[in-house]
């Protein structure tokens, strides 16, 4: 019943019946049919002989046609007559007669099972094929929400404080000191990025495939145009006349996206984080799609975060409360306090190029600030300027598990922070938790709340910590410093690579260690703390896509993104950083792939790696402000990134990545900040996220503006054909299925030999003919009943002609047409002479063919 439902299954609703399965179907559709119709013809023959009073009569030669016709059919082994038995019958003939039946059998079944092997499979073509690309559009809202652009230039500015005079530009700007001051004049500012400075950073393109980006081809997602004309501001840049500026306008975020995305103008690793510059394109469409793969410049982030063993603790109310949504905010130290090492950590941050340390540095991060914290909590000693005897680590006063009190009782004095237990949050500044934790406050005193001039001498409510050392948020901002090893002063060069270190307050987990989504009233919680450094580098990575369905970006996937495999150092890229002898905060300088450390008039420092740390400095900026000033993003948007992905809050923001306003992204932070090891991929994805909603890539493999001055390298046609692997369906076979067909073939083979081996021998067609003569019926009988004395109108047409085709139609014509009678009754018994007759005869005498004499 089982087997029935499942074949019917397969028949009607189409459950997987493939081609192959069905044509073995057919073939054993075929198979019966050829058995059957055998089967029933020679029922319905017998129907049709009159056998009259159970006598058929009939002409001699019919008898030999009718014999032929019954014997040949599966009749005679169905009910076991004469030709089917092998008692008597020599071995050989049976095992010939038996071949027959096996042969028939093994046929039925290779014709039923060959076909079962074919199955079809979409393959590779053996050589690629050079095609044309053609530009893909984005359907999606990448597409939707970036502006065209033609040939966008590039302006720059430098200079912090006031204008400078961009490293290899055309700007003249002078400054001079007198008594009163220091004062600069700008004679001609002028933001163009001059030709020779872009041809300098990227004439090691040459180096590599016509895919790999410059950073020239990094253009803002948004931009728009400026100018300044107008008095009192001193500068009027380019004359006055417009220049091109970025800007910031988030489209979507794809943070939950989980996989390498394609939007326009960029590959985006949502997995393991990164940008890759392209400006999408593909070849011809192809019916089974095509397979390639190109250099891409990318930027990716890399972070490294260590946890701080301590964490930020709070109870939710239990009964519902209007004011505090968490209460008993307290620090815990679960270890950093307790066991931490008493010695000042070293990190070797001069050669960052090579060996950036940035666990390290997390962690002298995490330490310092555990350091300070304890200081302000005077849990231990510091060692102070004014007094020579003081030590650090006096005394210690915390175990682990102990807890120290971030809020007042049932007041507004404690700390600034504001946790919730909904969002993650991430800061740059640490120890931000202790801010105005040493303030006291006069509970009902307004005039000494809105007079902030005042010192509070002797507040009603004093401070919770006394922070006898004086750590002050000076002490604190200098962790950071620290931590991304260059300060605002330090010289812009390529030793310096743009890092920007923070606390990241991990979502809260239940103190009991269960993982929940759901906050329950009265349950504890616990927000981990984590030190985080981030910094960006330039990579050369080996994409692999498919192209396959429609004809825009979404016909085009990732297959395969892996870092570009250099054969040996040699050939690795030369990554070239501007020298501009100027402050970090004055200037970003600019990078890109060199062909050699001599660029004429332009200073540069290089290094041949694999990748690039980026030089630069994380200011105050962000994604949404820098930009609007500049368009030179390719120098900037990775910083701009790294600020604002240390700026998560939930304050007001371009984007949300608390949490708050998507519980998929609480629940994916909440399995990164379990551990210091995965919670890097937080500063990593965020990052990712704001750098492609920032900018995106311009470079593509299709045929671009032609008079695009950007686009050195010759782009002949020839040069615009890349090898693509096209897939084709081809048909396939299993080879097991077709084993029944070798044994038929192999079978057929020796039969044909035996056969050629026969005719050669004792076979042949004069034989044959003999022998069909003899065991004919009809012969048989009428030389039986008429001897072989041949009736005379035999005679007569015999002697006239003596071909053996007309021999035949003369015994046809004669002996043939002689009336014969089966009878019923009589097995043993035929009657010729049809006129229901006098004379019968046994059928054969005892008169043998001896088969030897063959
Ligand atoms: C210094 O230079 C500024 C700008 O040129 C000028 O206004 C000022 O008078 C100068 N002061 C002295 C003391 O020369
Ligand atoms: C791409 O670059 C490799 C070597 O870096 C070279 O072998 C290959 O031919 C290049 N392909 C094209 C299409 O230029
Ligand atoms: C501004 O004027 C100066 C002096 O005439 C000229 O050298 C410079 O090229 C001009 N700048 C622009 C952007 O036109
Ligand atoms: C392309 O798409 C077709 C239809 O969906 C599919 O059968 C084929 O396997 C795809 N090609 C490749 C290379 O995956
Ligand atoms: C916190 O504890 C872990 C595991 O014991 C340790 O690796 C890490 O260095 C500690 N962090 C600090 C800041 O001491
Ligand atoms: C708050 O009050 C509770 C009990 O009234 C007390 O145990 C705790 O120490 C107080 N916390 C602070 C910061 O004063
Ligand atoms: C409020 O502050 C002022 C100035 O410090 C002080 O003179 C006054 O006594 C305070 N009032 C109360 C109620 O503490
Ligand atoms: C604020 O405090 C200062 C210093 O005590 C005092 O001089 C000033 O008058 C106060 N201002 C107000 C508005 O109370
Ligand atoms: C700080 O702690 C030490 C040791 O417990 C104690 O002697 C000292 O008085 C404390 N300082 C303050 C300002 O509370
Ligand atoms: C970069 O500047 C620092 C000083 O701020 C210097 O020590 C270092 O050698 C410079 N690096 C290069 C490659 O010139
Ligand atoms: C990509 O190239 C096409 C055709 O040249 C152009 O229309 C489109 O704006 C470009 N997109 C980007 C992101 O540069």
């Amino acid at each position: 019943m089982k087997l029935f439902s499942d074949i019917s299954h397969k028949f009607f609703e189409n459950g997987g019946l493939t081609v192959p399965e069905v044509s073995g179907i057919i073939a054993a559709g075929v198979f019966i049919v050829q058995y059957l119709i055998p089967l029933a013809l020679p029922i319905i023959l017998l129907a049709l002989l009159k056998e009259k009073d159970s006598i058929a009569t009939a002409p001699a030669i019919t008898w030999s046609v009718v014999g032929q016709f019954l014997q040949s059919s599966l009749w005679p082994v169905i009910l076991s007559a004469d030709s089917s038995a092998t008692t008597g019958v020599p071995k050989r003939i049976i095992v010939v007669t038996r071949l027959k039946t096996l042969l028939a059998v093994l046929i039925a079944i290779a014709a039923v099972v060959t076909p079962m092997g074919l199955y079809e499979r979409i393959i590779a073509s053996d050589s690629p094929t050079p095609s044309a690309f053609h530009y893909v559009e984005d359907g999606s809202t990448f597409g939707l929400g970036t502006p065209p652009r033609t040939d966008l230039p590039f302006s720059r500015f430098c200079g912090a404080m006031h204008l400078v005079a961009c490293p290899n530009s055309f700007s003249n700007v002078t400054t001079f000191s007198n008594a009163t001051g220091d004062y600069y004049h700008v004679e001609n500012y002028d933001t163009r990025v001059p030709q020779y400075v872009i041809h300098a950073f990227q004439s090691g393109l040459s180096a590599f495939n016509k895919s790999v980006s410059s950073v020239f081809d990094i253009q803002s997602r948004y931009y728009s145009w400026s100018r300044k004309t107008k008095s009192p501001d001193p500068l009027r840049p380019d004359n006055g006349s417009s220049y091109p500026t970025s800007g910031f306008r988030p489209i979507e975020s794809i943070i939950l996206k989980d996989k390498v995305t394609l939007v326009e103008g960029l590959i985006v690793d949502m997995v393991n984080g990164g940008i890759g510059f392209r400006n999408h394109s593909a070849p011809p469409v192809k019916g089974f799609g095509s397979e390639w793969s190109e250099d891409i410049l990318f930027v990716v982030p890399e972070s490294e975060c260590v946890d701080t063993n301590i964490t930020i603790d709070f109870t939710l109310p239990t009964y519902y409360s209007d004011t505090d949504s968490i209460t008993n905010m307290v620090l815990t130290d679960h270890g950093g306090f307790a066991h931490i090492t008493k010695e000042y950590p070293k990190v070797d941050v001069s050669d960052a190029q090579n060996n950036p340390n940035l666990r390290a540095r997390a962690y002298k991060a995490a330490w310092t600030n555990n350091a300070y914290s304890m200081a302000f909590m005077n849990i231990t000693s510091v060692k102070t300027e004014n007094d020579s005897n003081s030590h650090a680590f006096e005394y210690l006063n915390s175990e682990v598990g102990k807890q120290f009190p971030l809020k007042g009782n049932g007041s507004s004095i404690g700390s600034s922070i504001i946790v919730d237990p909904y969002s993650i949050q991430s800061s740059g500044s640490y120890g931000a938790y202790l801010n105005g934790l040493d303030q006291g406050m006069d509970a009902y005193n307004y005039t000494n709340i809105f007079n902030t001039s005042e010192n509070i001498t002797n507040p009603s409510k004093p401070p919770l910590y006394p922070n006898p050392f004086r750590i002050t948020s000076r002490e604190f901002s200098s962790i950071s410093t620290v931590c991304r090893g260059a300060g605002a002063a330090d010289v812009a060069n390529i030793s310096h690579i743009a890092a920007q270190c923070g606390l990241l307050l991990g979502t809260p987990r239940r103190q009991d260690g269960t993982s929940s989504l759901l906050f329950y009233p009265g349950t504890n919680w616990s927000v981990p703390l984590y030190s985080c450094i981030s910094t960006t580098k330039a990579v050369i990575k080996n994409v692999h896509f498919l192209f396959n369905g429609s004809d825009d970006l979404s016909g085009v996937t990732v297959t395969g993104l892996a870092d570009k495999v250099y054969k040996d150092d040699s050939s690795k890229p030369l990554w070239g950083v501007e020298k501009t002898g100027m402050n970090l905060t004055d200037v970003n300088p600019i990078w890109g792939l060199v062909s050699s450390s001599n660029q004429g008039n332009i200073s540069l420092s290089t290094i041949r790696k694999e990748s690039l740390y980026l030089p630069g400095y994380v200011g105050w900026g962000d994604v949404s402000t820098f930009g609007e000033i500049r368009n030179l993003p390719g120098v900037h948007f990775h910083l701009d990134a790294l600020s604002s992905t240390y700026k998560i809050s939930s304050g007001p923001s371009d984007m949300d990545y608390t949490g708050k306003s998507s519980l998929a992204l609480f629940q994916k932070w909440q399995t990164y900040t379990r551990d210091a090891e995965s919670a890097k991929n937080v500063p990593n994805l965020v990052w990712t996220d704001l750098a492609a909603n920032s900018v995106l890539g311009t470079r593509g493999m299709h045929t671009q503006s032609k008079d695009n001055s950007i686009q050195k390298r010759a782009e002949s046609d020839k040069d615009n054909l890349y090898p693509v692997t096209t897939y084709h369906q081809r048909i396939r076979y299993h080879l097991p299925y077709a084993i029944p067909a070798i044994i038929v073939l192999v079978l057929t083979a020796v039969i044909l030999l035996f056969t050629l081996l026969s005719c050669l021998r004792r076979s042949g067609i004069n034989k044959m003919d003999r022998f069909l003569k003899k065991t004919s019926q009809a012969r048989i009988l009428t030389a039986r009943l008429y001897g072989t004395s041949s009736p005379s109108e035999y005679d007569k047409v015999r002697g006239k002609e003596a071909s053996p085709s007309s021999a035949k139609k003369a015994w046809r014509d004669t002996m043939g047409r002689k009336e014969i009678t089966l009878s019923a009754q009589q097995e043993q018994v035929v009657i010729h002479d049809a006129r229901y007759s006098e004379r019968s005869e046994p059928l054969l005498q005892e008169n043998p063919v001896y088969l030897s004499n063959m």
